[in-house]
């Protein structure tokens, strides 16, 4: 969920709205704004996209403070009802939330038994709570604090009251907030990429803080009421970076500019004598790690299985590579001085802050590779190597995974350098020469669309193999389409479709495979041949050296470690066709959200 508040002259309501169109990647099924004036507060809410909301809100004279959400459902299914804000009985309080608050049943118990709730939301708990311990103390701050306190869970808080015109209290655990500075007005945004507009000077909140942000100053205090100083930071990022220009969609301007990042990060990552740049504490501390052990979710757990190999291969450090959400509740046993290594685009997925947490308490290092410096994983890590990637709008990430991979060689060839390791490979020369690949591929955009018409127009499912290196890929490549196409897919092993899947294989299956890898290019085209023996349609893609009469695409050459960042350009684009003759939302497809700030 995202969410907006603003306290200062006039525009509140575009404020909100223009910020909300901004966090709609965080989650888009409801979303609504609270404004407050003289007037009194107004509530507008719907189900849908902040288009729907634009329309719903009144042309009504404007307010000079208010809050607003777009949501991304979690306790109570999308409606009217269950988006936010919420309000408390007597209509004084209004709030919007994001995470999950656990002990919200308890509270209920506790505090609330005589209220009648109107939604079916844990945030409701929150704001009924607030005007009860309003009751006892006749004072919004202290019944804000005394909430906070007792509250268990993840939270961003942003709550209005109706008798105040000059503060919003703010508060967050566990999810994402900041505070936005300016003159004569100040705001709090999920992500800086929100508020642009308004101010690039933004100040952090560390968890359980209570923020008053007024129109000329913001207070931040500790639960205990000591005061915080603390300065503020400026956002480096550019605002024309957020729209898709003459792009009918981003996904589509982000696949495109995957050249253009390969050459970002070789320029950022080496130093003016061309060597490789790192800084000193990285490398100390990989160096010193026995094992690495990245965590990750979603496409950059994938980008983390293709940079388990090159830490292995290059730097001969074991690396195992875990999905953040199971880590949390099943650590395996670990090694004596392991590193721990968060992949994320966001830097704010919150089942990779649950380990990170842990980790900490543990004691043990952690490095966050994120395209989001300053996001709640690159605070709270201790080092973070950054992707260079520039704002990833489109929901389904294709720049920030190849940016990941590109990072992951660098930092793998870098400490083997430092090792003392020889090696025939110069990441630099290599990215750039991938760089160009890529360039080839975007340019074969009319072949893929024709190829994602034939295979996927009507299917009701496809299979994705390779073998090696290509099974990481073909796992990404599964996840692209069935993320924005809705086609059920699945990436497999070229050996293992045989142990059981390959049941699932009838006439006309399409059945992508990809061959980059010498080792493995007979043994996976002979995987091709046993599906094709059961009807599937399969597509052939390998690499220029490999290829044969058969293959439908055949890829540039570049180096062998590097396919995954040319081979999956194709998958990106066969998955953004395949979407777009089926209808679908490219950039917002169903049910999901870019950065999922809940566990
Ligand atoms: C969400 C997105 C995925 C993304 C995953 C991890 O589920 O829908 O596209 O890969 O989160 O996000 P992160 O920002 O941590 O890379």
């Amino acid at each position: 969920c995202g969410i907006v508040g603003y306290i200062g002259q006039n525009d509140t309501k575009e404020i909100l709205l223009t910020g909300l169109e901004k966090l709609e990647y965080r989650g888009y099924d409801s979303a609504g704004i609270a404004t407050l004036g003289e007037d009194g507060v107004h509530v507008t809410k719907v189900k849908g996209r902040i288009a729907a909301l634009r329309k719903e809100v009144d042309n009504s004279k404007d307010a000079t403070i208010g809050i607003g959400h777009t949501r991304w459902a979690t306790h109570g299914v999308p409606s009217v009802q269950n988006a936010h804000p919420h309000q408390s009985s007597t209509e004084r309080f209004t709030i919007v939330h994001n995470g999950v608050i656990e002990n919200y049943v308890d509270l209920k118990k506790e505090y609330l038994e005589d209220v009648d709730f109107v939604s079916e939301t844990d945030t409701e708990v929150i704001v009924q709570l607030i005007e009860k311990l309003y009751e006892k103390h006749k004072n919004t701050k202290k019944a804000f604090g005394e909430a906070m306190s007792l509250l268990k869970g993840s939270y961003a808080i942003g709550l209005i009251d109706a008798e105040d015109q000059e503060t919003l209290y703010v508060s967050k655990n566990k999810s994402p907030l900041l505070v936005g500075l300016g003159e004569g007005f100040n705001l709090i945004a999920s992500d800086a990429m929100a508020t642009l507009k308004e101010t690039n000077e933004y100040l952090e909140i560390y968890d359980k803080e209570i923020v008053l942000v007024n129109r000329s100053f913001v207070e931040v205090q500790t639960l205990d009421g000591e005061v915080i100083n603390r300065e503020p930071f400026t956002a480096e990022i550019d605002a024309s970076d957020t729209e898709k220009g003459t792009y009918p969609h981003f996904m589509l301007k982000e696949i495109d500019e995957q050249p253009i990042v390969m050459r970002n990060i070789i320029r950022e990552y080496q130093n003016e004598k061309g060597e490789l740049k790192l800084e000193k504490n990285i490398r100390k501390a990989m160096q010193k790690a026995d094992r690495i052990y990245i965590i990750a979710a979603g496409t950059s757990y994938h980008a983390g299985l293709v940079g388990k190999e090159f830490l292995e291969k290059l730097s001969n450090i074991p690396v195992e590579v875990h999905v953040a959400s199971e880590f949390s509740y099943n650590m395996p046993l670990l090694s004596e001085k392991p590193l721990f290594i968060f992949i994320s685009q966001s830097g704010e997925t919150a089942d990779s802050r649950a380990v990170l947490v842990k980790v900490k308490e543990l004691g043990h290092p952690a490095l966050t590779l994120t395209n989001v410096p300053g996001s709640t994983l690159s605070r709270e890590a201790d080092y973070t190597l950054p992707l260079h990637a520039g704002p990833e709008i489109a929901v389904a990430s294709t720049k920030a995974y190849t940016a990941q991979i590109a990072v992951l060689a660098v930092l793998a060839v870098d400490t083997a350098r430092v090792k003392g390791i020889k090696l025939d490979f110069d990441p630099l020369q290599e990215l750039a020469i991938v760089a160009n690949a890529m360039e080839i591929i975007t340019n074969q955009k009319e072949e893929l669309e024709q190829l994602a018409r034939d295979y996927f127009a009507t299917t009701r499912n496809a299979f994705f193999i390779g073998r090696s290196t290509d099974y990481h890929v073909a796992q990404e490549a599964a996840l692209k389409l069935k993320e924005i196409s809705y086609i059920q897919a699945e990436g497999f092993a070229g050996g293992e479709l045989k142990h059981g899947t390959i049941a699932l294989i009838e006439d006309g299956t399409p059945v992508i495979a990809l061959t980059t890898q010498e080792n493995v290019n007979y043994s996976i085209r002979g995987n091709v041949q046993e599906v094709v023996a059961r009807g599937a349609n399969a597509l052939i893609i390998s690499s220029k050296g490999l290829e044969q009469d058969e293959d439908a695409f055949v890829l540039p050459a570049v180096h062998e470690l590097l396919t995954p960042l040319v081979s999956v350009i194709p998958m990106q684009l066969l998955a953004y066709y395949a979407a777009l003759h089926r209808d679908c939302d490219v950039d917002k497809p169903r049910n999901l959200a870019k950065s999922v700030t809940v566990e």
